[in-house]
């Protein structure tokens, strides 16, 4: 992919989560260092798998920046326990891949379908480890320039992180630990157990954090929430803490419904999902133009 002439394009975004809901958003995809350079000039949304993502049925009036395939280096992955990847690498090939060198830490994540910098910015997890248990550095652009930040400066922990306002994650420095494909195999059945109880359709995963030393969707099936709908937005059957869109839901059905299960849970619930759009949106990040007047590259 070319890198300086990136040319915005009109997108719905919910082609582009996997919860498929959410009006239109300028896409920029970049391939390079200076398309992202151009592309986080003005407040922006970023992008990875839209895995973990509601937005808003009007869309957003940012720009929605996406890392291009450049971006995406499973290839380079040639075994070494220590590796620099882009950030747009999908998470579960790395993991299969990780297991066939017989490098492990990555198991846990077995079934979290996002990209290598979401996964970091969620630190997505499972009781059975997160990301944050081999990730050592990160690379991102933050007002236009590229810098690295030891993982311990981004403040991961359950489901969260701290990065800088207006930082892109490009790539990520993960240390793997030396085992053998058959142990690492072995170990992912247990995550894989636990997974079968989760849905198999549209869905963002979990809508909410655990509260401590419970399970929200243990919670919200005990308050009798399954099967829970709202247009085509419904509490799943398999698992209470997923919504699943039944074809043709959107950000009001999904947020009826959400309020309806606090209205039921006597334990107040935080969204683990990331919200575009709407009044409780979150805002977008700022661009580096208006903080750096005098421009960049
Ligand atoms: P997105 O959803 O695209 O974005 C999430 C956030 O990360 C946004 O704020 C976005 O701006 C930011 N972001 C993405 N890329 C970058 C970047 N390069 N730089 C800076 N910011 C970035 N999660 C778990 O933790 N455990 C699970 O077991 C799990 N199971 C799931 C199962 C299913 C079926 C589904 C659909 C989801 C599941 N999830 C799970 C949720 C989701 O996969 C994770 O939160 C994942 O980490 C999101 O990554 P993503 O690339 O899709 O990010
Ligand atoms: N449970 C119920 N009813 C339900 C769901 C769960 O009774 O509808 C019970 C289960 O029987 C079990 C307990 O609650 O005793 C915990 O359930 P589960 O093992 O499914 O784990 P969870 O806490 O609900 C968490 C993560 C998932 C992750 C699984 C597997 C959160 C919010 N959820 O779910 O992550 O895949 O563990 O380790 O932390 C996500 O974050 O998007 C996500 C899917």
């Amino acid at each position: 992919m070319s890198g300086a002439a990136i040319a915005p394009e009109r997108v719905r975004l919910g082609a582009l989560t996997t919860l498929k809901v959410g009006g239109e958003a300028e896409l920029w995809t970049a391939g390079d260092e200076a398309s992202l350079r151009e592309a986080t000039a003005e407040p922006f949304f970023v992008l990875g798998a839209g895995s973990n993502l509601l937005v808003s049925d009007a869309g957003v009036a940012e720009r929605v920046v996406r890392l291009g395939p450049p971006y995406a280096t499973l290839t380079a992955f040639d075994g070494a326990a220590d590796v620099w990847l882009g950030a747009a690498t999908p998470l579960p090939g790395l993991v299969r891949r990780a297991q066939r060198a017989g490098l492990s830490g990555l198991e846990g994540l077995l079934g979290v379908p996002a990209q290598l910098g979401g996964a970091v910015t969620m630190n997505a997890g499972t009781r059975f480890g997160s990301l944050s248990d081999t990730l050592v550095e990160v690379e991102m652009m933050l007002d236009g320039d590229l810098v690295r930040l030891p993982a311990d400066a981004l403040g991961l922990r359950y489901r969260h992180s701290e990065l800088p306002p207006g930082a892109v994650l490009t790539r990520a420095r993960l240390r793997l630990t030396a085992s053998t494909p058959e142990r690492v195999a072995a170990a992912m059945i247990a995550v894989d157990d636990a997974r079968k109880g989760q849905p198999k359709v549209k869905s963002a995963g979990c809508a909410f954090k655990n509260p401590a030393g419970d399970s929200a969707g243990r919670l919200i099936d005990r308050a009798g929430c399954k099967g829970l709908r709202v247009g085509d937005a419904m509490i799943a059957h398999e698992h209470g803490n997923f919504v699943i869109n039944l074809g043709a839901a959107t950000s009001r059905d999904v947020d009826d419904l959400l309020e309806a299960v606090r209205e039921r849970v006597s334990v107040a619930l935080e969204l683990e999902w990331r919200r575009w759009g709407g009044a409780d949106g979150e805002p977008p990040q700022p661009g580096w133009s208006a903080r750096t007047p005098r421009g960049k590259g």
